[in-house]
């Protein structure tokens, strides 16, 4: 309570001191009433208001920029916030923090455009104290609200987005708009339930601090990538710092890739989507209340909310705006097969004919940087590697293929007139340049290097010439762009970077090494679209659209690219691979949350290092991760350099026929898993899908990620544990056929125990759904004669169905040039089949009930016959 005292006396002393003590009375009066409404805020509820790290937040500090201080613990002198430490606030905004308020509105053609204001400047510098905030209503299920600066044009993520021409006509939401301060409410109309409330926190649009929080309407969030974590992210104060970066996967670390991008759950199964299409480094805080804050430090704020209403179609939303996955070549879902350091040509031969000696699948050989010149892209060591070009061409005999790495960075050293990237690089200016205007140098395994800067076409012209020459020599069928980071073994450049604004930026997210240019370029470094600050999580982006386009000019096929670093809108360019991971146990279980969470951001051609790449793998691990990768959509074992072999051939019989034993499953599996690709192309679907996808309204499905299935049929229930033979695994209500023997079990929602022998990964089908399978004698290369089986699961009804998309396996836009065939099976009570196919290739289809489709395929194209003979359905559950 305050008390003030008044007293009248006419003596001007007397009077001055009475003043002064009214004064500090109203001003400790004020703060302490202000110190009980800080303390109504629930320590849940408290947004950052230091979000610095390493500063000793004291209580001057905090108040010094208007905020609440109220230490958690008592404080000590010595209570330092660590870079990455995360915990409740001790200074948070306080209720009436200034922010910004509605001075306008009016409608415009797509929704509403507002403006916006702000009287008191913040403690950042550069507050832009009016800006605009657009609400589009772009479609039923899509919103986009963007907030920019009216007076001077900011950096925009140059993806394409779709561009709506009028507003939508039945929202499944609807927008409340609060005047002062200025916040958006979004709810979904059917239920009222709130999907955003910016109204928990102040927002910011400083030059380079803007910040917005919501509540959330559950803790059940997925995505967020690049980051090491469980598949539901965790909310106890978990910081996610989004810069990319080169760094072997680890918790709470910025990782290779940038998806600013979350599914949320609500009561009641429904789901919606949000995104934030910005590319400077940004934290994305998770507090338990629950809420969320995005906090970035450039660009501006343009946001999307995806309705869904199930989180299939959150994903099919969001892939509408940033672009649906390429339709991946037919040998992409082969085994790939790759290591760091195989010391030469013959000896990466040698494998390769081990493997077809123990009949061991292979589509695929890798080369890491060993096979370079001095690890110099476009050159081959021609002694160590001299029979390189031999080998390609004898795998392609085999019908198999070569994948090559290139890394971006370009030697800069090479004697002028003898490395002719570099040379001609130079002259047609396509390397990225230091603040100065000169050639920035860093430092990359061929030692120092120039970045080419792929935000330019004419970078993209360079690229192409260079690999066209190489190709020439060495006719690799896929590229594999690694440390586009971009990684530099120095922190900015040879020359530093310059000391201003953007190196050290008025609050740096929690980036690894605290510096924006620690182990990349300079954040100063010019781009043509815009400085490396903007533009430095884009990098892998624009490099996988130059690798792939070229690839298309080269061979006119559908290009193969892997890349390290990805950002939204790369599945149409390429797949990725989950970086430096250990051969460890853990390892093998966080995979499934890295290729659950890249199919959720549009990028499902995507796999782990199977065995694990630093360390070696005890062959019990190296199996059951050759299970387990034998389902993740991109399946390649890669291993660093020094380690012992991990390939199959590696290991003992058993082991070995283990490992063939899962790839010959996969390989039977392909039918499915193209299929799956083709509904990911077209539709925006998963391929690799997390349970909670199919079983919305079972809430235990939600956080599971030791599981998962192919679309919607098959469930993969791998071993993640040394020393047993069995696996518990979680099916969910239903009827559940095991993919081996056939025999069903009715779930009631448990958990069930599985025999799980070390040649055995548990594999289930779900009532009601047919697949299409193939069953090869032969070994290498899939794409044989042998027949189509339909293997049926009927449910209760005896009713089952399924489809099959099947084109040439390798020409470009065969979907959208009606180079296909897509035929939906459907099986019923009396074991009849009926087809309803897209037409386009398939010729007549027998009258009879029984029938075999073969379908046969050259490289150059598919013919299919449909022959009236025997049908091989295995009809699970129905013999
Ligand atoms: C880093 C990549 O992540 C790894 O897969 C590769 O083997 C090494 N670079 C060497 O190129």
């Amino acid at each position: 309570m305050c008390q003030v005292l008044f007293l009248l006396t006419h003596d001007p002393n007397i009077r001055l001191f009475f003043f002064i003590v009214l004064i500090v009375s109203l001003l400790s009066c004020a703060s302490a009433s202000r110190r009980d409404a800080c303390s109504l805020t629930p320590a849940e509820w408290r947004f950052d208001c230091y979000p610095e790290r390493g500063v000793v937040v004291t209580r001057e500090l905090c108040e010094a920029r208007n905020c609440c201080f109220i230490p958690v613990s008592p404080p000590s002198s010595s209570a330092t916030r660590p870079s990455g430490k995360n915990g409740v606030p001790w200074c948070f905004y306080s209720q009436d923090f200034p922010s910004y308020s509605l001075v306008s509105l009016k409608d415009t053609v797509l929704g509403q455009k507002g403006k916006l204001v702000k009287d008191v400047k913040t403690y950042y510098p550069g507050d832009i104290l009016t800006v605009e905030a657009e609400i589009r209503y772009e479609t039923d299920t899509r919103l986009r609200v963007r907030i920019t600066d009216p007076s001077s044009s900011r950096f925009e993520v140059p993806i394409s987005v779709p561009t709506a021409t009028k507003k939508a006509e039945n929202p499944d939401y609807v927008v409340e708009i609060s005047k002062q301060p200025f916040s958006l409410v979004v709810k979904r109309k059917s239920t009222g339930a709130v999907l955003l409330n910016t109204a928990v926190a102040p927002l910011f649009y400083a030059d380079q601090f803007l910040q917005f929080s919501t509540s959330l309407p559950s803790e059940f969030i997925y995505g967020l990538g690049e980051h090491r974590s469980t598949f539901l992210h965790d909310f106890n104060w978990n910081t996610l710092t989004m810069w990319a970066r080169d760094v072997p996967p680890m918790e709470k670390t910025n990782l290779y890739g940038v998806h600013p991008f979350y599914l949320a759950m609500e009561d009641g199964g429904n789901a919606h989507g949000f995104f934030l299409l910005n590319s400077n480094a940004m934290d994305v805080v998770l507090q338990p209340s629950p809420a969320l804050t995005w906090r970035t430090i450039g660009g501006i704020l343009d946001f999307y909310v995806f309705l869904g209403p199930s989180p299939g179609s959150v994903i099919e939303q969001y892939l509408e705006v940033i672009g649906h996955p390429a339709m991946p070549i037919y040998w992409a879902l082969g085994y790939h097969l790759c290591r760091w350091g195989y010391s030469t040509s013959n000896n990466t031969w040698e494998v390769v004919k081990s493997l077809r000696n123990y009949g061991i699948p292979q589509d695929v050989q890798w080369n890491d940087i060993d096979y370079m010149d001095k690890s110099m892209d476009f050159t081959y060591d021609s002694t160590k590697f001299d029979t390189l070009p031999d080998l390609v061409k004898d795998l392609h005999a085999h019908d198999q293929r070569y994948v090559i790495m290139m890394d971006p960075a370009i030697s800069s050293t090479q004697p002028e007139g003898s490395y002719w990237p570099f040379d001609e690089g130079l002259k047609r200016g396509v390397f990225i340049k230091d603040a100065e205007g000169k050639t920035l140098i860093g430092k990359v395994w061929p030692g120092l290097t120039a970045y080419p800067d792929f935000s330019d076409e004419v970078t993209h012209e360079w690229w192409y010439d260079n690999l066209q020459k190489f190709h020439e020599k060495v006719p690799f069928d896929g590229l594999w762009i690694d440390m586009n980071e971009p990684s530099n073994f120095l922190d900015g450049s040879t020359n530093g970077c310059p000391s201003n604004s953007l190196e050290n930026p008025p609050y740096t997210p929690g980036v690894l090494g605290g510096l924006l240019r620690a182990k990349t370029v300079c954040a100063t470094a010019q781009q043509k679209m815009s400085i490396h600050y903007n533009m430095h999580s884009l990098y892998g982006l624009m490099e996988a659209k130059a690798s792939a386009s070229a690839l298309k000019r080269i061979v006119p096929k559908r290009p193969f690219v892997i890349s390290r670093s990805t950002f939204p809108s790369q599945g149409m360019y390429s797949g990725h691979w989950l970086g430096d991971n250990r051969s460890l146990w853990k390892d093998l279980y966080t995979s499934i949350s890295g290729i659950l969470t890249f199919n959720l951001l549009g990028m499902p051609l995507v796999g782990a290092d199977i065995c694990g790449f630093s360390e070696e793998p005890e062959e019990e691990l190296c199996v059951r991760w050759t299970q387990l990768g034998a389902f993740y959509p991109f399946t390649r074992n890669h291993n660093a350099i020094d380690m012992k072999p991990q390939d199959p051939t590696a290991f003992s019989p058993l082991a070995r026929t283990a490992m063939k034993q899962a790839l010959l499953l996969r390989y039977s599996l392909f039918p499915v898993l193209y299929t799956l690709f083709h509904h990911a192309h077209v539709h925006g679907h998963t391929v690799a899908r997390p349970l909670m996808f199919e079983f919305t309204s079972d809430v235990k499905t939600y956080g599971i990620d030791k599981q998962f299935l192919w679309g919607k049929s098959l469930l993969v229930t791998p071993v993640l544990d040394p020393g047993v033979d069995y696996v518990v695994g979680y099916f969910p209500e239903g009827l559940w056929y095991d993919y081996y023997t056939g025999i069903s079990m009715r779930s009631k929602g448990e958990e069930l125990k599985l025999h799980a022998p070390l040649d055995k990964i548990n594999l289930h089908l779900r009532e009601g759904f047919v697949i299409p399978i193939q069953v090869n004698g032969d070994v290498v290369s899939f794409l044989s004669d042998s027949p189509l089986h339909l293997v049926s699961a009927l449910s209760d009804d005896g009713s089952a169905s399924g489809d099959l998309f099947w084109d040439d396996g390798e020409s470009i836009d065969t979907y959208e040039t009606d180079q296909y065939a897509y035929i939906i099976f459907n099986v019923t009570q009396v074991l009849t089949l009926s087809f309803s196919l897209a037409e386009k290739i398939l010729p007549s289809v027998c009258a009879a009930d029984l029938i075999l489709i073969v379908i046969t395929h050259t490289s150059q194209h598919v013919n299919l016959h449909t022959l009236c003979l025997n049908l091989f359905v295995s009809a699970v559950g129905y013999l």
